[in-house]
């Protein structure tokens, strides 16, 4: 299940003659399959590398290519659109749109459009360091344009450089990050996320099961949303989000520790991972036998959000509760104990709300009560998450 940002939202998409055309198809199926209405453009050179027929069949639009067969076309489709986003960017179009030429659709649209623009360049890694090209995106970005980085990487011509057009979930988090309302610029959030790991041996561990998917949709929400955001992330197999400060720790103390060194100055603490209770008492240096391994001595690992609610200042913390079953009661019990300003409650027995799951089923608990919400996409839970902290703060 995916966020709702995209849903019915108007995509512009001009495509420029680029290798990276290729990845366009993908992007607009992506845009398109999260409820965004996605018109696409091209120039006449892109038409060369992917047809018109792939996006008008993807989209279920007229594609438009040549700006005299449908003369008002480059005033239209831009005023119907809520941004405009070019995926691949030439240098030859980028040059253009610069110079504010207007000679085909792409930069037609460009020059008649009035939203936020997106671009995302491709070439060969000396097109892209030319002074030339540099000078070119620095006028586009004095414009308000948002320029998505290419990556670096081989490219097509086999040589190896910056010049890759960035990949489709970057292009999408970009997307999303224009459209975004920015009610928490300013703030900083500092979020922990995924499960700790307390080591037995070289080769053994305790942990907790937990993806890190809530902590990185909290994560990528907050930046969208306009604040500054610091990720700190046990061991996870998936990526942390694009864009995102983010530091690796493997302890509950290393967490702790990552925790108090960024703390001072965070308008808010999500404390989404699943923290270690425990920790071995002699961890062992090296790899032991089994039959050794019977038993283990333990000591409480730190109690992380305990610690923080004696040095939090002003930090509006926020904790979570997995919890087999309906546990209200024991769930407004943490957030007294743990003095915690909010406590995001989950029953894990219900569909779509445990672990590895891409949705969630939360109830939001503070001192003044309770609000439970339907089975949502993480982002989305996240997306109310914040609201709530919002209209606390109020
Ligand atoms: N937490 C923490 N440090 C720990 C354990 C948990 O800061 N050592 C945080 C979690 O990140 C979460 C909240 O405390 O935000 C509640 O975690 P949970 O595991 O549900 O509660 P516990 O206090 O560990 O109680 P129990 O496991 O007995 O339910």
């Amino acid at each position: 299940m995916n966020s709702s940002i995209l849903k019915n939202r108007k995509i512009l998409l001009g495509i420029t003659g680029g290798i990276a055309a290729y990845k366009s198809a993908e992007l607009v199926r992506r845009l398109t399959k999260e409820g965004a209405s996605v018109q696409v453009v091209m120039t006449e050179a892109s038409t060369k590398f992917i047809s018109s027929l792939t996006f008008e069949t993807l989209t279920g639009k007229p594609v438009f290519t040549d700006i005299f067969s449908s003369p008002l076309a480059h005033i239209r489709l831009p005023q119907e659109a809520d941004l405009y986003l070019i995926a691949p960017l030439t240098a030859n179009t980028l040059s253009r749109l610069a110079q504010g030429m207007a000679d085909d659709m792409v930069t037609a649209c460009f020059l008649s459009f009035r939203g936020p623009v997106l671009l995302a360049p491709s070439m060969n890694w000396k097109m892209y360091e030319h002074p030339a090209t540099v000078e070119n995106l620095k006028r586009l970005k004095d414009m308000g344009c948002v320029v998505i980085r290419p990556e670096t990487g081989e490219l097509a011509c086999g040589e190896y450089g910056k010049g890759r057009m960035a990949e489709v979930d970057v292009l999408i988090e970009e997307v999303k990050s224009s459209l975004c309302k920015k009610d928490l610029s300013g703030k900083k959030v500092l979020i922990t996320a995924g499960p700790t790991r307390e080591p037995i041996d070289p080769v053994r561990f305790i942990s907790n099961r937990s993806s890190g998917r809530m902590g990185f949709s909290l994560a990528r929400v907050a930046r969208r949303r306009g604040a500054e955001v610091v990720l700190i992330a046990g061991p996870t197999a998936i990526a942390p989000p694009h864009g995102i400060k983010t530091i690796r720790v493997e302890t509950a103390s290393e967490m702790f520790e990552s925790l108090k060194e960024h703390l001072s100055g965070a308008n808010i603490l999500v404390m989404a991972a699943a923290v270690a209770d425990y920790t071995v008492k002699s961890p062992l240096s090296k790899k032991a036998q089994k039959t050794k391994l019977r038993s283990l001595k333990l000591s409480p690992a730190v109690d992380i959000l305990k610690e923080v609610s004696k040095i939090k200042g002003d930090t509006f913390v926020i904790g979570f509760a997995a919890e087999t079953g309906p546990n209200i009661a024991k769930a407004k019990r943490k957030l007294r104990e743990k003095k915690m300003d909010m406590l995001v409650f989950n029953d894990i027995t219900l569909k779509g709300a445990g672990f590895d799951t891409e949705t969630n089923r939360i109830v939001i608990i503070t001192s003044k009560g309770e609000k439970g919400y339907p089975l949502m996409s993480k982002e989305d839970c996240a997306e109310v998450i914040f609201d709530h902290y919002l209209e606390m703060v109020a």
